[in-house]
């Protein structure tokens, strides 16, 4: 499925009206080139030995597995344009990003802009009253599995402070500062891309929050040796499944998500490229290969454990706004949220 970008909040148009849009419609030239530019020049992933390993492993994975529609060798060069629309595939490179966040910066200093919101700040605030919700019930002990445990109604913040948060590709930070409004306080934010970690640095300053932590950090190879008990992903698995590797990287995004969350925490995933399905399908194989990128990872030392899944789905989002398309009726965007074992 081809990458889409809903606009940025300031639309006028309600949510669910708005035009889902194509990133070739939001590609300038200037994007191309820089596209151009990585084609030629080899993503900052893959430099050491070790990363070239782990690609082989995932590759090893991704091939045994057969469920996946692309095989490896498919995008043995970067200069290739792996699918129909080709430019869906900018978003998946470190270079397009650091562009972005270079406008938005220049933005942010000329004229005080916080940037994109994205999926717009609708689903934001969805997503972070429903999260909260989460940690609350599973604080308290239940299991909310069910669209009935989810409550609405305001709840005694005083568990919140011991969730400690990731937020993997932070962007500009703006959901650390809402799950802030909401409570939340042990805040850390990565971004590979160097501006965007600027920029939510900047604009946590001035709108006042002083404690978040925020690393330039690659979520696939990652410097963190910390786990979270929350961790939350808004739009960064599609971008890295956009990469021309992508089937490989998402492989690989599991492996390295699964050391950070912490044994019991949750995982939160918004995704418009994905529907709630398909990312449950996707932990599910992975939960089957037994974790790990390697198909022949150390056997578990406890064969009970071994039984256990990784990832266990708990419940998602059902009230984002929906549209009518080709007779059925779907959301664009999903949010999934996994239990750690
Ligand atoms: C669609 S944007 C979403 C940004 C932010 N989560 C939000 O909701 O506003 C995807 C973000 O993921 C970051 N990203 C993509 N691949 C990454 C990786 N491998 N490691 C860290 N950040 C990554 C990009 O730099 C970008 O900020």
């Amino acid at each position: 499925m081809a990458g889409f970008r809903l606009p940025p909040e300031d639309s006028e148009l309600p949510q669910a009206n708005r035009p889902a849009l194509a990133p070739s419609d939001l590609v300038s030239d200037d994007d191309r080139s820089i596209a151009a530019d990585s084609w030629s020049i080899k993503s900052e992933y893959g430099s050491t030995l070790d990363d070239d390993q782990r690609h082989a492993d995932a590759a090893d994975a991704l091939l045994s597995s057969g469920n996946f529609r692309t095989a490896a060798s498919d995008y043995s060069s970067d200069k290739e344009v792996p699918d129909a629309d080709g430019v869906g595939s900018l978003l998946g490179l470190q270079s397009y990003w650091d562009a972005a966040y270079a406008d938005e910066l220049a933005n942010f200093h000329e004229h005080g802009h916080a940037g994109e919101v994205w999926f717009g700040g609708d689903v934001m605030e969805t997503l972070v009253c429903w999260t909260k919700s989460l940690c609350l019930e599973l604080s308290q002990g239940h299991l909310p599995t069910d669209v009935n445990d989810i409550k609405e109604e305001p709840q005694d913040d005083k568990y919140l402070p011991s969730w400690s948060v990731l937020d993997l590709g932070t962007g500009n930070g703006l959901l650390l500062q809402e799950l802030a409004k909401h409570g939340f306080s042990d805040l850390t934010g990565i971004d590979y891309s160097e501006g965007a970690i600027d920029l939510a640095r900047s604009l946590a300053y001035r709108d006042g929050f002083t404690n978040f932590k925020f690393l330039v950090d690659d979520v696939l190879e990652t410097k963190l040796d910390q786990q979270f008990k929350l961790v939350m992903d808004k739009g960064t698995l599609d971008a890295i499944g956009l990469h021309p590797d992508g089937t490989i990287k998402r492989i690989m995004y599991w492996d390295s998500v699964s050391k950070l969350v912490a044994p019991g925490g949750l995982l939160v995933i918004t995704s418009c490229n994905s529907t709630k399905d398909e990312i449950v399908q996707e932990v599910d194989e992975y939960n089957q290969r037994g974790g790990g990128a390697s198909i022949e990872a150390e056997a578990p030392k406890d064969p009970e454990a071994a039984r256990e899944p990784i990832f266990r789905y708990l419940n998602h989002v059902r009230s984002y706004p929906t549209f009518m398309f080709g007779g059925s009726v779907g959301s664009r965007v999903a949010t999934v949220a996994f239990l750690r074992n």
